[in-house]
């Protein structure tokens, strides 16, 4: 007889031929208008799936886990980070989590290294004066749109994973110098390569950084890991840059700082309570002061299809009874 297909509940609209496959490969529910799913649609579907594919945009938490039916093994995220699972949750009700880590590190970088560009050289802002209302461009001079140089200038990266070492080979390639703060220091050969100074002690990283990358993963412990208090010890002329989580930075403090020019400018892909925004930043942005996007570090076509490829990679070995290969541990939590 054959094998029962297993029902995988996907939460958003995915690129087609990524459904294509999983309608091929799976009972797959598809969600074709891509509306958000509430907690109960979340509850109604792990009540019945056997795989649920959902997003960073789903809080799959320990209330929505503990009326998950008998059925659900896995919870295969279309995502790189996995802040929006009570991991511990899942685990203990031997359910595995996995993820779709390293296809979306290039496109990361490079939206990483486009907000360290933008911010300092003012790209936002000059571009907004030929779009503006008002005509005012009367041609160019010798002091007007000055921004800050990058080359030669000491970026630090919190966090020096895949996307922490991608930003710094690209960073690398536009003079600047490359300083890092992570729980390890990275091989020595890595290091070398990438010219890195690896600073155990972030407060004394931070005094002394001109552009600030946050690359790292949002976890229990690198929540507000830039505080206030640490904030505080950055250079008034210094920017920050921020593709990985909101939650990392405490927003409040760092939007404070920005108006009261205690703080040079930011770049921010992402934000602590998305998908709001909160209104001074866009006040801060119409300044020319912050380039602010919509969580966009990983949104190009090939990047969301090889992420696809990935939750159905990790689904059918899973289901092929083997060891998915990026299963969420509790060591990287
Ligand atoms: C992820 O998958 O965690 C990324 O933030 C998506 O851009």
């Amino acid at each position: 007889m054959a094998r029962r297909k297993p029902l995988v509940v996907v939460t958003r609209k995915l690129p087609d031929t990524v459904e294509t496959r999983m309608r091929e490969l799976f009972d797959a529910q598809l969600n074709h208008d891509d509306i958000p799913m509430d907690q109960a649609a979340l509850v109604e579907a792990v009540k019945r799936a056997d795989v649920l594919v959902p997003t960073l945009t789903d809080r799959i938490d320990n209330a929505v886990l503990s009326q998950a039916g008998e059925n659900l093994r896995l919870i295969a995220s279309f995502s790189n980070g996995v802040d929006h699972i009570d991991v511990a949750s899942a685990l203990a009700r031997g359910i595995t989590v996995t993820n779709t880590p390293g296809v979306l590190t290039e496109d990361t970088a490079d939206m990483t290294m486009a907000l360290i560009l933008s911010v300092p050289r003012r790209l936002a802002e000059g571009s907004q004066v030929l779009l503006g209302e008002q005509d005012d461009w009367s041609g160019w001079s010798p002091t007007w749109m000055l921004g800050r140089r990058i080359w030669g200038k000491r970026l630090g990266i919190i966090g020096m994973g895949r996307i922490g070492q991608a930003v710094a080979r690209r960073a690398r390639a536009f003079g600047l110098q490359i300083h890092y703060h992570n729980r390890r220091p990275l091989p020595g050969a890595v290091e070398e390569a990438l010219e890195a100074t690896y600073w155990d002690s972030l407060d004394q990283m931070l005094a002394r950084m001109d552009i600030v990358s946050v690359n790292c993963p949002h976890t229990p412990a690198t929540f507000h890991l830039l505080s206030a208090r640490r904030l505080k010890l950055m250079k008034r002329e210094a920017y920050v840059v921020n593709t990985a989580r909101g939650e990392v930075i405490d927003e409040n403090a760092l939007t404070r700082m920005l108006e009261a020019g205690e703080l040079a400018g930011a770049g921010l892909d992402v934000f602590e309570q998305e998908p709001a925004v909160n209104p001074k930043l866009l006040r801060l942005a119409r300044q020319g002061k912050v380039v602010l996007l919509p969580h966009m570090g990983s949104a190009t076509l090939e990047g969301r299809v090889d992420m696809g490829e990935k939750v159905i990679v990790n689904i059918k070995t899973f289901m092929d009874g083997h060891r998915p290969p990026d299963r969420v541990l509790p060591s990287m939590l």
